[in-house]
């Protein structure tokens, strides 16, 4: 079974911000799955990804914000930035060391992260959106 599965739930009614969503998740579930040891080429390749997506992502919902004069603005930004600065230097701590590890807390963190930012600000930002 895949570590993060899509449920209808997860969609905010929107076509980019959830297709946005699911890429992030399959690059979860692909570094959830795979072994480490045996291609950490690979590995490492699926963390850059992951940063580089999750910073992608959050540029297009803050666009979508700013050009929809979204009123809840200011709080979900701050959390895009505090989680890419907890995502971003957690994924460099790992790429640093010599043989990678991929502690099982960061995959649970970024599970929580999302279902919470998901309930609390990206399904609010999609129904505001769908009645624009
Ligand atoms: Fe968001
Ligand atoms: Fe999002």
């Amino acid at each position: 079974m895949k570590f993060i599965r899509w449920k209808s739930d997860y969609s905010v009614k929107n076509k980019l911000i959830d297709s946005q969503h699911k890429s992030l998740n399959e690059i979860i579930n692909e570094l959830y799955e795979m072994d480490v040891k045996k291609d950490e080429k690979r590995a490492r390749e699926l963390l850059n990804e992951f940063v580089e997506k999750l910073d992608e992502h959050f540029d297009t919902e803050n666009k979508l914000m700013t050009e929809s004069e979204y009123p809840g603005y200011f709080s979900h930004k701050l959390e895009h930035e505090r989680a890419l600065r907890k995502y971003s230097s957690w994924v460099d701590s790992m790429l640093k060391k010599k043989k990678l590890e991929i502690d099982g807390e960061f995959f649970n963190s970024y599970k929580r992260w999302f279902e919470n930012h998901h309930t609390f600000q990206d399904s609010k930002l999609g129904t505001f959106l769908s009645h624009k």
